[in-house]
């Protein structure tokens, strides 16, 4: 027997994960997206996207009959004791956020509300600038349906801190839950759902204002993207001091655990939908109400020039890239998933091309999205060694395990001269520096190197 029926709105990673992972947790789960392939698609049993996990749980689920997909978003509403706003909120030409889609779905609830005779729960899943449930949201439902929030429905800001690439394990086994309530039963009332789907192994669950929940994503995003960025800064000091190395300084920062180990993997910058996006986003919301943050700029700025890096180390080896053969080594912008948003590849890429390279690229799930933007002026391999033969160079832009298993016989045995840049810091430098010429960030010169001829 199905525990209550939700609805979901937005099948992309963050509404397919919620959906999916409801679903397998015994509720009945109804998914509502505009776009008709996708209904088609993820009703089917089939993903959109390529996510560990995700397409398991997804047969599963509908196999079971708990999760269906529809593009009728009043049956949704209407059957459902709570829905899940999870729709994209992307960035406008200034930076500051569209809540084109969220206002819509707002609409629509509210619409069905109007003739909806039971208490129902709005809960925003989707990453809103601070106020935004109160002051845009809230406002529309009421409007459409005719009925006051707290009273006859109710309101929450339940934000999502799930990774793509673990987006499952994240929804499943979250490391805390944040309900943002608009009043005490609708709080009370996501508190349960969740206690229902955790179980005897429930992680904290923290209440507070619509508003503090909506910061609180911006705020982790912002603090975990200063790692990387402050990580980036100290590799970029790293490779002007011969001997250092940014690995060994991370794990001596890591471990102090006020610091903690992780997202301070030195690499060429981050990427995705969400840090860029969001980073943006409270940059522009910061400048709107007269706020100054000085460290949002700072690491948007650090990002924006890590990229080149990939370049730039190159150029320690090879003087000119017109006309040679430059491999890239995963277009991801990182690694188990096949997402190239604001991917770091189609940067350097860019770059490499502009300077008159020929570039061939693998991936092994990605490409078909990179071709898309990339099209026809790269070359796409079947596999890395196929990617790195007859090439001048070869860069590391992801780090998918794979590439973590080549040595470096592969680069020397392929490669028309063996130019390494590990950009993710995915090989060690002691088995390579000896053997090919080696350069990666966060790595200061050593005289092991072997040098230009
Ligand atoms: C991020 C957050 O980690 C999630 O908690 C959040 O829910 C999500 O955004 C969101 O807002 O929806 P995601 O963008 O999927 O998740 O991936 P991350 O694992 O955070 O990686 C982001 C970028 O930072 C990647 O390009 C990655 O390569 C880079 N990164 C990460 C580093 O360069 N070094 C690190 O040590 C960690």
């Amino acid at each position: 027997m199905a525990k209550f029926t939700i609805s979901v709105f937005g099948l992309g990673y963050v509404g397919l994960s919620t959906a999916v992972c409801f679903a397998s947790r015994g509720f009945r789960v109804l998914g509502v997206d505009t776009h008709k392939e996708r209904v088609r698609s993820v009703g089917a049993g089939r993903p959109t996207i390529y996510e560990p996990g995700l397409g398991k749980l997804l047969a599963k689920s509908i196999y079971r009959g708990l999760l269906s997909c529809t593009a009728d978003y009043r049956r949704a509403v209407t059957e459902a004791l709570a829905t899940f706003i999870a729709v994209g909120t992307p960035n406008k030409a200034d930076g500051t956020i569209d809540l084109g889609s969220i206002r819509e779905a707002s609409r629509q609830i509210g619409e069905v509300l109007r003739g909806k005779e039971q208490w129902h729960l709005v809960v925003i899943r989707s990453t809103v600038t601070p106020g935004a449930t109160s002051q845009v949201v809230k406002p529309i439902i009421e409007d459409a349906s005719g009925k006051e929030c707290g009273t006859d429905w109710g309101l929450c800001m339940n934000p999502e801190f799930l990774r793509e690439g673990s987006a499952i394990q994240d929804t499943l086994r979250p490391d805390r839950i944040v309900i943002g309530e608009h009043d005490k039963r609708s709080g009370d009332h996501l508190e349960n759902l969740y206690k229902q789907f955790h179980r005897g192994d429930r992680p904290p669950i923290l209440r507070m204002s619509l508003t503090n929940a909506e910061i609180v994503k911006y705020a982790s995003n912002a603090f975990l993207a200063m790692k990387v960025s402050y990580i980036n800064m100290i590799a970029d000091l790293c490779e002007r001091i011969p001997g250092a190395d940014v690995s060994e300084v991370a794990n001596g920062i890591g471990l102090d655990k006020r610091i903690g180990p992780l997202f301070l993997k030195a690499g060429l910058g981050y990427g995705g939908s969400c840090f860029p996006k969001d980073l943006k986003a409270l940059q522009g919301f910061a400048q709107n109400v007269g706020a100054h943050l000085p460290m949002v700029n700072a690491i948007i700025k650090v990002n924006e020039l890590q990229p080149s890096k990939a370049v730039e180390l190159m150029k320690r080896f090879v003087n000119s890239l017109k006309g040679k053969r430059i491999a890239i080594l995963g277009l991801s912008f990182k690694p188990d998933t096949d997402d190239v948003r604001e991917a770091v590849s189609i940067k350097v890429i860019k770059a490499l091309l502009d300077d008159g390279a020929e570039v061939v690229a693998y991936d092994p799930v990605a490409t078909r999205n990179a071709r898309r933007i990339l099209g026809g002026r790269v070359a796409y391999a079947q596999s890395a060694l196929e990617c790195m033969a007859g090439a001048d160079a070869c860069i590391v832009v992801t780090e998918w395990e794979e590439f973590k298993r080549l040595r470096p016989e592969d680069f020397l045995k392929t490669m028309k001269t063996p130019v390494v840049i590990d950009g993710r810091r995915i090989f060690d430098p002691k088995n390579f520096q000896d053997k090919v010429r080696f350069a990666a960030v966060g790595l200061g010169t050593s005289d092991r190197a072997p040098r230009d001829p």
